[in-house]
């Protein structure tokens, strides 16, 4: 049965936006009075709603009162929602001035969620996990990359990822699975980093791969995780396993992009710290550049470098990253407005990164813009100009339109 849904104020289908580089808000399509004919889930034009109607006499009319702008539904690429517990206590020295090294010391850091999310059980991870969807798409989020990496051994690790595939059920957002199980060496593992690696390639990637729990592998890069040799070689054997590949890069020091667009990732996230070196090699691939402004904010750090990027012709996604250590807040759009007020970011480069580039970064075409043969995967902010979204820094919540 068709349906007709509008009329929206305005329509920001972001269709004729190049997929890398520098945008002009000048070329945002914007259809006013518009409508979307949806079909088994999937779009079958985005028009003016009144000729839709007069073409469609038999559509089911959905009717949308009240000035709306319909956007397409956010996609987070990038968080690691599945954790139990907290790490408020990491929050408050790290804003003491405590370092890194201080917090892990006193039992904070990667490893004490790693603790807490192996103690928990698979369903108060699950509820956990569904409420933090929730949430986001309360927010506009409607798909979300979710990492394991607070497992760190083959069971726990598989917790995760099946906690994943149970709440995707139960969520309206899509959930998209990665594992992380290279997001450090665990301290109960005795042994180095290359054995730590072949232990997770032998050991957990195929029973990933037979269960079809996840399709995506990822590492942190940086000298407190993973160096680049051994990532590389980690990266080569999962590529040939079959999985798509991301990488945590450049958080604090170099050498992750380089790997990441060596080893043909479909991201490289994170990279506060590259330079013009890495820049250039990141806008000279296919690899997405995914930057984490909450990243930024729960760390106290700068902003990775989105403005050079697009600049340097990089495709260019913004992510949360949300998790209980960086960046515990989440709220991706306010994250996303509030850093490209420093960044210099436009309307269309800021909706480009949160739409068809980061389903780019996860491999998928099917979403991110508002055409015909896309998914109806939609979102209305109560307001009569789309650039009411970013001035408003998050606080104007969307309906989740399907
Ligand atoms: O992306 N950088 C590594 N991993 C996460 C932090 C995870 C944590 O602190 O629990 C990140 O920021
Ligand atoms: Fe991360």
């Amino acid at each position: 049965m068709k349906k007709l849904i509008g009329p929206f104020t305005q329509i920001l289908p972001l269709t004729g936006l190049a997929l890398k580089g520098a945008l002009k808000d000048d070329d945002l399509q914007v259809i006013p009075q518009g409508g979307v004919l949806v079909e088994n889930g999937l779009i079958l034009s985005v028009d003016d709603f009144e000729g839709l109607r007069k073409a469609n006499p038999s559509a089911q009319i959905q009717e949308i009162t009240g000035d709306h702008v319909l956007l397409p539904g956010f996609v987070d690429c990038h968080t690691h929602i599945c954790f139990a517990g907290t790490r408020a206590k990491d929050y408050a020295m790290r804003i003491q001035g405590k370092t890194y090294l201080e917090i892990a010391k006193a039992g904070g850091g990667i490893w004490d969620s790693v603790t807490q999310t192996r103690a928990a059980d698979e369903d108060t991870l699950t509820q956990l996990l569904i409420q933090r969807a929730a949430r986001h798409l309360s927010e506009g989020v409607t798909t979300i990359e979710v990492k394991s990496g607070y497992g760190l051994e083959t069971q726990s690790e598989l917790k995760q990822l099946r906690v994943i595939a149970s709440a995707a059920e139960k969520t309206k957002a899509s959930l998209v699975s990665t594992c992380l199980a290279a997001h450090m060496v665990p301290r109960d593992f005795s042994g180095t980093q290359a054995e730590y690696l072949s232990y997770v390639f032998h050991d957990l990637l195929p029973v990933i791969k037979n269960e079809g729990l996840s399709n995506r592998v990822d590492i942190f890069i940086e000298e407190s995780a993973f160096d680049v040799e051994n990532a590389l070689i980690y990266l080569n054997r999962a590529k040939q396993m079959g999985f798509d590949i991301t990488v945590h890069a450049d958080q604090f020091t170099t050498g992750g992009s380089a790997v990441a667009v060596k080893s043909g990732a479909v991201s490289a996230d994170h990279l506060e710290a590259s330079k013009d070196t890495e820049i250039k090699l990141l806008a000279n691939s296919n690899t997405v550049a995914v930057v984490l402004p909450g990243a930024s904010l729960g760390l106290g750090m700068q902003y990775s470098p989105a403005r050079k990027l697009l600049d340097a012709d990089a495709c260019l996604a913004i992510a949360s990253d949300w998790n209980p250590g960086s960046a515990p807040m989440g709220d991706l759009l306010m994250q996303a407005a509030v850093m490209s007020a420093a960044e210099k970011l436009n309307t269309a480069e800021v909706f480009a990164g949160l739409t068809y580039r980061a389903a780019k970064a996860l491999n998928l075409h099917d979403r991110g813009i508002l055409a015909p043969g896309m998914r109806a995967d939609m979102q209305a902010y109560p307001c009569n100009d789309y650039r009411e979204i970013l001035y408003q820094q998050g606080k104007l919540k969307p309906q989740i339109i399907y």
